[in-house]
């Protein structure tokens, strides 16, 4: 019974490490938004602020820039570069950030 514990603390331990991991590698992402969207979404002004924006606009945003559907100057050639997975970990991401 005490071993059953013991595997079940360590999986619990796993997962934790494994969500901390999908939080490490999307931060790794959104610093690649930093030069032209601000740390973490905070833009100075004249520039798309994406922090505390409404996950779904943000993603269907970034979907249609993806498309080519969103007329863009840079965001083409940005989205392209993530899988559509990536890119709702990333609207996600700057949604739950703080205005
Ligand atoms: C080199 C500068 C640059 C980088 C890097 C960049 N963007 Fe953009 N972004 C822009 C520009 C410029 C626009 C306005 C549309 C256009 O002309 O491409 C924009 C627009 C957007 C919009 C629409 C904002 C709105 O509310 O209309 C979103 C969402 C967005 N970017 C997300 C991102 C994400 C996520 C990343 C990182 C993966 C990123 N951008 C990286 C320059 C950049």
């Amino acid at each position: 019974m005490k071993a059953y514990r013991y595997i079940l603390a360590a999986g619990l331990l796993g997962a934790a490490t494994l969500a901390q991991a999908q939080v490490d590698q999307i931060e790794v992402w959104a610093a690649a938004c930093a030069n032209c969207h601000g740390t973490n979404g905070h833009a100075q002004p004249g520039m798309e602020a994406l922090a505390g924006k409404d996950k779904d606009e943000l993603l269907q945003k970034l979907l249609d820039y993806k498309s080519g559907r969103k007329p863009a100057t840079l965001m083409h050639q940005i989205s392209k570069g993530y899988s559509d997975d990536e890119l709702r970990a990333l609207a996600a991401y700057f949604a739950a950030q703080k205005k």
